[in-house]
């Protein structure tokens, strides 16, 4: 809101440390307000852990392992973040900078649901699993408000539309029991007069369904950031980090060049980095944002003091890894009918996603798991080769043979050995943003502002890197107003 111009002012000088979207924001804003802006980043390229991986691109992690991807012209696999709620800022971004957006399919009712109790080969569908749990809750609800169990909570007409309600909601027959329904699918669809279709029979027992556990992967998309209707650009998640390296201007943007101390004094702040020809150079502003991994900041020769130390220190970085394998054919689409959304396992892949664009096309990269924490740490020293391979062995089970013999080849991230990234995302260990230890980084006194996903409410998310980097720049500006 407020004035958010230099005019008749010094320019002031900034020096972004780290291009992932907290850095990009920082620079792209301070840019539109007449800041001059210097971008340091030790990557080959911008967008932090916002990486699409396509044909030819290579990554080398903290283990040695070196993958180069084979994916064919078009394919890709957003390694990073891959979904955007509607309400998220990073959709405004998105439409300032013209990056055109398409939906991102979190659910679907197709979507399998596959625990290792299952007979291999024999996943059950979404709409399925929800046809029967909400069935017999239903059906169980119903009954006990008629034999009487709620009516010191309920007065009778408040019974009455409960069980209105849950009649509805289970597709109750008359009995007001759960006998199975046409919500659970079928075996041959409705077609021309004459051909009904025919239901999917063999209904499990209200004991079965519960065992089964399906209905922990319901509450899912209930959640305020995972509910439909989600988005993801068109082309790669990607597209925003090149729209706003544009906007920036590239030339600010200095790629290859890792800091290595961060001093600041009175009048200014002093950095020094290596560049990608191992040169080393040191570099003075009037203020410095620190929009890299707090683990690594901490790194850096520097003189940020002992609270700072303590609040980066309370942030640890946590874990989490994608494999995308490209196969010749969209098998999921022809064999199974699902088109984009998210399979749910317990198995070590955890979530396998269907992509959300090129439908009906040719090809297609599935990713194959995308999991987190220990799941994440264990495939992290496994091989590229020996991850695809469990990776396969696993989804093998859920969707049969074409998982092994379509493929054509994979690429996988293991987000904690990405060199300058080492992390997915973060463990507070309770705290929240608010926290009085994260004071230090909030409301900074020097001239080191700080901006980071893991400064916001919203850690492992764009909306969080772009909101903690909005107010470091409109922090910093109050500042150089005074
Ligand atoms: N934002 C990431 C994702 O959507 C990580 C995350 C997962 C955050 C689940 C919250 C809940 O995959």
């Amino acid at each position: 809101p407020a004035d958010f111009h230099l005019t008749g002012r010094r320019p002031g000088t900034v020096i972004v440390l780290g291009a992932g979207i907290a850095g990009l924001v920082s620079a792209y804003e301070l840019g539109k307000a007449g800041y001059r802006v210097t971008v340091l980043e030790p990557r080959d390229r911008a967008g932090g852990r916002n990486l699409t991986v396509r044909g030819g691109d290579e990554l080398t992690d903290l283990h040695g392992f070196h993958q180069r991807a084979r994916f064919t012209a078009g394919q890709y696999m957003n390694a990073g973040p891959a979904r955007i709620a509607p309400w998220m800022v990073t959709l405004d971004y998105c439409r300032e900078l013209g990056v055109p957006v398409e939906v991102f399919t979190n659910g679907n009712a197709d979507a399998y649901i596959y625990h290792s109790s299952m007979p291999a080969g024999q996943p059950v569908r979404y709409r399925t699993a929800k046809a029967d749990t909400y069935g017999y809750v239903s059906e169980l609800l119903a009954k006990a408000t008629d034999q009487g169990a709620l009516d010191a909570e309920l007065t009778a007409e408040d019974r009455a539309r409960l069980v209105e309600f849950l009649t509805d909601f289970g597709d109750l027959g008359e009995a007001r029991e759960y006998l199975g329904s046409s919500r659970r699918g079928f075996t041959s669809w409705p077609g021309e007069a004459g051909a009904p279709g025919e239901m999917l029979g063999d209904v499990p027992a209200a004991s079965a369904v519960f065992a089964s556990g399906v209905g922990r992967h319901f509450s899912f998309e209930f959640g305020f950031d995972q509910a439909m209707p989600m988005f993801q650009p068109v082309g790669g998640m990607d597209r925003l980090p090149g729209a706003l390296t544009r906007a920036i201007g590239p030339r600010r943007i200095k790629l290859g060049c890792r800091a290595t101390s961060l001093i600041q004094k009175g009048s200014g702040v002093t950095v020094t980095y290596t560049d990608a020809t191992g040169c080393a150079h040191a570099m003075t502003a009037d203020y410095v944002i620190a929009a890299m991994p707090p683990h690594l900041l901490t790194g850096l020769v520097h003189n940020l003091g002992a609270d700072v130390v303590a609040a980066l220190g309370a942030i640890r970085p946590f874990s989490a890894g994608k494999i995308g394998l490209e196969y010749r054919s969209r098998w999921w689409e022809t064999d199974h009918r699902i088109f984009g959304g998210i399979t749910e396992t317990d198995l070590d892949l955890a979530h396998v996603w269907h992509p959300s664009h090129g439908y009906l096309g040719d090809r297609g990269v599935l990713i194959g798991y995308y999991h987190y924490g220990a799941t994440a740490d264990r495939y992290s020293a496994m091989s590229p080769k020996d991850r695809e391979t469990s990776a396969v062995t696993l989804g093998e089970r859920i969707y049969g043979a074409k998982y092994r013999t379509e493929l054509d080849s994979s690429f996988s991230v293991a987000w904690r050995e990405v060199p300058h990234l080492r992390a997915a995302w973060h463990d507070f260990a309770g705290e929240s943003a608010q926290s009085p230890i994260f004071k230090p980084l909030a409301e900074p006194t020097g001239r080191v502002l700080f901006a980071g996903d893991w400064l916001s409410n919203m850690d492992a998310w764009q909306h969080g890197a772009i909101v903690a980097a909005r107010k470091a720049v409109t922090t910093l500006h109050a500042r150089a107003l005074k």
